[in-house]
C-alpha cells in the first residue's frame, strides 16, 4: 500500500512517523491540521496501538478533532489541558530561524494558541515548503466578519508602509461564500510574495482592529522534520542548532495504510 502512495505524500507520512517518535507516554498533546498533520495523527494512532502509550490530543480544528476520534486518540480542550507538552502540525512556508507561514487550512487561530500554549512545537513539511524568505505562499489573517471590508482596506492602507513586494489582500472564498473558520470568522489572504521583516509586520497587522490573527508564527517552532519522498528524514532543531538525518523504511505491514479513506 506505501508503495502507491505519491512521493509527496510519502514525504509527508516519513516526516509524521518521525516527528510522532517526539512523543512520550502521558504527554498531553496539540494536533495539528491539513493534510500532513492527518499522518502525523494516523502515525500517532499506530503508536498507540502498537506500544500501548497513552496521549491525550488538542485538536486545532474540527477535522483533526474529527480523525482523532475515528482513530480513537482521547482528545480534550485547550481550557481543560491548560499547557501541552508538545505540538506537532504541518506549515505553509518556513525559513531558516523556523519562521513560518500557517493558515493554508484556514486553521491558523486555533493552531496558534494551541502552539503557543506547548512547550515544544514541531514542524512536519516536505522540501519543497522551505524558503529563504517567506512570502511566495500568501500570508492568511483571520478577520471578524463584522466590517470585514473596512478591515481590509486598513490592512491594504497598513501595507504600503511594509517591506513587502505585493500587496493585494483577497477574500478566502468556499465556492461562491466566503470561507468560515471554525471561530465563525473570515480568512483574508494577503499576497505579498516577500515578506522582509516577518517579526514587525506580524505586529502591525495585529493592531488593526477587526483582524483576530494573522498565520506568521515567529519564534513558535522549535523543530521541523522535512520528509522526503525517498524516505529520507531531516530533524532541524533550532535551540540545539543540530541537523541529523535517517532513513525511514516504508512497511507494507503499516497498519496506518488501512485508515486512509478521508
Ligand atoms: C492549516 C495549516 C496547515 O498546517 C498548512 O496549510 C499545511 O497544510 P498541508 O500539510 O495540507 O500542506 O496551517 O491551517
Amino acid at each position: 500500500m506505501a508503495a502507491d502512495l505519491s512521493p509527496i505524500d510519502k514525504a509527508k507520512f516519513v516526516a509524521a512517523k518521525r516527528a510522532v517518535e517526539f512523543v512520550e507516554d502521558g504527554m498531553k498533546l496539540g494536533l495539528g491540521t491539513g493534510s500532513t498533520a492527518a499522518w502525523m495523527v494516523r502515525c500517532l494512532a499506530e503508536r498507540m496501538r502498537e506500544e500501548g502509550i497513552r496521549v491525550t490530543g488538542v485538536p486545532t480544528s474540527s477535522r483533526t478533532a474529527e480523525l482523532a476520534r475515528q482513530l480513537g486518540i482521547p482528545i480534550t480542550t485547550l481550557d481543560e489541558a491548560k499547557w501541552l507538552d508538545l505540538t506537532i502540525d504541518g506549515a505553509d512556508e518556513f525559513d531558516g530561524q523556523l519562521a513560518l507561514i500557517k493558515g493554508g487550512g484556514g486553521a491558523l487561530l486555533q493552531e496558534k494558541i494551541v502552539a503557543t500554549a506547548s512547550d515544544q512545537m514541531i514542524v512536519i513539511t516536505d522540501p519543497a515548503k522551505e524558503v529563504v524568505q517567506l512570502g511566495t505562499f500568501p500570508l492568511p489573517i483571520e478577520v471578524i466578519p463584522f466590517g470585514w471590508q473596512t478591515t481590509k482596506a486598513l490592512v491594504e492602507e497598513t501595507l504600503v508602509s511594509m517591506d513587502v513586494l505585493g500587496r493585494t489582500a483577497t477574500l478566502r472564498m468556499n465556492g461562491d461564500r466566503a470561507f468560515i473558520t471554525d471561530e465563525g470568522n473570515y480568512i483574508v489572504d494577503l499576497h505579498l510574495q516577500r515578506i522582509g521583516n516577518p517579526r514587525q509586520l506580524s505586529l502591525v497587522i495585529n493592531q488593526i482592529p477587526g483582524v483576530v490573527e494573522n498565520g506568521l508564527f515567529i519564534d513558535i517552532c522549535d523543530i521541523v522534520v522535512i520528509g522526503h519522498g525517498n524516505g529520507r528524514v531531516e530533524v532541524r532543531d533550532i535551540n540545539k542548532g543540530t541537523s541529523e538525518e535517517e532513513t525511514i523504511e516504508f512497511a507494507d505491514t503499516d497498519n496506518i495504510f488501512a485508515d486512509l479513506g478521508d
